[in-house]
């Protein structure tokens, strides 16, 4: 125990853990998210005037263009959300039964199970694990002549390496989808991602950094994908055809008004919490370093803007082999932080797969990770930095109480 560590920008450290009775380190919450004022009820208003309730308000397609063109793509078409972006831009480039895919282990299930629902067989291949990002090593070994198609997750807003990945992709002769969930406004060298595969396919859910509650929208520079994309998601149109004419089997997954008025405003909004975040993210990534028991998130050289959705820890375990995530996670949340879990296990281990076809490959990095892997969530990083301190000084706090901590863990 150091005597910088005891005392803490100031802050004595030594009392008991809140999760063991003491005092919480931290009452007041962090910013809410996700953040609004009367713009957005200008917006809505706006809508809720013009009568045009359903269909397509003109601020779908301002927003679309807007938002596409900001991610370095030529074309945006939204969609109810971010999941059926995934199925839409998979049935677009006529993925179907009798393909494989692959998809990382590490992941939110839409990112497999939109292939299962096209009839395409998702295939498990494991991540890096300073990244969390698709290992494209591992991705080669998992190529087979079945193999169409990649979808790489840009985990928590790091983009992948997006020259490596679209150098196998060719090699391969593979469609590249990029599910940037988690990514808006990030860029690998300077292009934003969204715009270097067949589609990007963004989600606008409520936890995500540009949000309306629900929403989705995707990224193409191919001007026939974005048509096929845009008659998938509205019946069947096109964009030339009449209200009756349907060309293809489409459905209605179409965005609303009231999504694309809140959409634009929150847009307006994310450079200036991007930078912001990023200030937090980097101060944070500092401070931990002088700590042990957490290992801060790494950033490649290459990447240009990580748009900082999760800001994913991992527990040091050589260094704590007493300790387990679970309690580590606990204890910080009883100091106040809002932390999450994470995954406690990879997705292809949920029970929906005893039934759905798919393939792992061995997957020990994601194993090892959803051990020890947790995160924050974007909104502590919106805060004043005299507030993002209370998350180091939690950590430097549950670090003195590691001993307490062992004799009770939590499973
Ligand atoms: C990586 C990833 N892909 C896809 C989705 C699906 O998006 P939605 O919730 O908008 O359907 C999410 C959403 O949480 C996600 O995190």
């Amino acid at each position: 125990m150091t005597q910088a560590v005891k005392f803490f920008n100031g802050v004595f450290l030594m009392s008991q853990l809140a999760m063991h009775g003491g005092p919480p380190l931290r009452q007041k919450p962090f910013a809410r998210w996700p953040q609004f004022d009367e713009t957005e009820l200008a917006a809505l208003n706006e809508v809720l005037q013009s009568g045009v309730w359903g269909g397509y308000h003109p601020k779908v397609a301002e927003f679309e263009q807007a938002f596409a063109h900001w991610h370095d793509a030529r074309f945006g078409v939204s969609a109810a959300n971010g999941t059926v972006t995934l199925e839409t831009a998979l049935r677009a480039c006529g993925i179907g039964a009798g393909d494989e895919i692959i998809v990382p282990p590490f992941t939110f299930i839409a990112t497999a199970t939109a292939v299962s629902l096209v009839g395409a067989t998702p295939v498990f291949v494991d991540i890096d694990a300073t990244t969390f990002n698709l290992d494209l090593n591992c991705a080669r070994a998992a190529v087979t002549p079945r193999t169409r198609a990649i979808i790489p997750v840009h985990f928590a807003g790091h983009p992948l390496d997006m020259d490596a990945l679209m150098d196998f992709a060719a090699q391969h002769q593979l469609i590249v989808i990029e599910d940037c969930a988690h990514a808006h406004g990030a860029a690998w060298r300077g292009r934003k991602v969204g715009s270097f595969g067949a589609f990007g396919s963004f989600s606008f859910q409520a936890s995500k950094v540009l949000t309306a509650g629900e929403g989705g929208l995707l990224t193409t520079n191919d001007d026939g994908l974005a048509e096929r994309a845009r008659s998938i998601i509205n019946q069947g149109r096109r964009t030339s055809g009449a209200w009756y004419e349907h060309f293809e089997l489409g459905t209605n997954y179409r965005l609303t008004g009231w999504q694309a008025a809140i959409l634009q405003t929150q847009f307006a909004r994310l450079p200036a919490q991007l930078e912001r975040r990023a200030a937090n993210a980097a101060y944070l990534i500092n401070e931990l370093a002088q700590l042990d028991l957490l290992i801060p998130p790494a950033v490649d050289e290459a990447v240009t803007c990580h748009s900082w959705y999760l800001f994913i820890l991992r527990l040091n375990r050589e260094r704590y082999p007493q300790l387990n995530k679970p309690s580590v996670v606990q204890a910080l949340a009883a100091e106040g932080m809002p932390v999450n879990a994470g995954y406690p296990y990879p997705l292809y281990r949920n029970e929906v797969f005893a039934s759905v076809p798919h393939r792992v490959t061995p997957c020990p990095i994601t194993e090892k990770i959803c051990e020890e892997a947790f995160w924050i969530s974007h909104e502590i990083l919106l805060v004043e930095p005299e507030d993002v301190v209370d998350f180091v000084r939690a950590v430097a706090k549950v670090q003195e109480n590691v001993d307490a901590l062992a004799t009770k863990l939590v499973q």
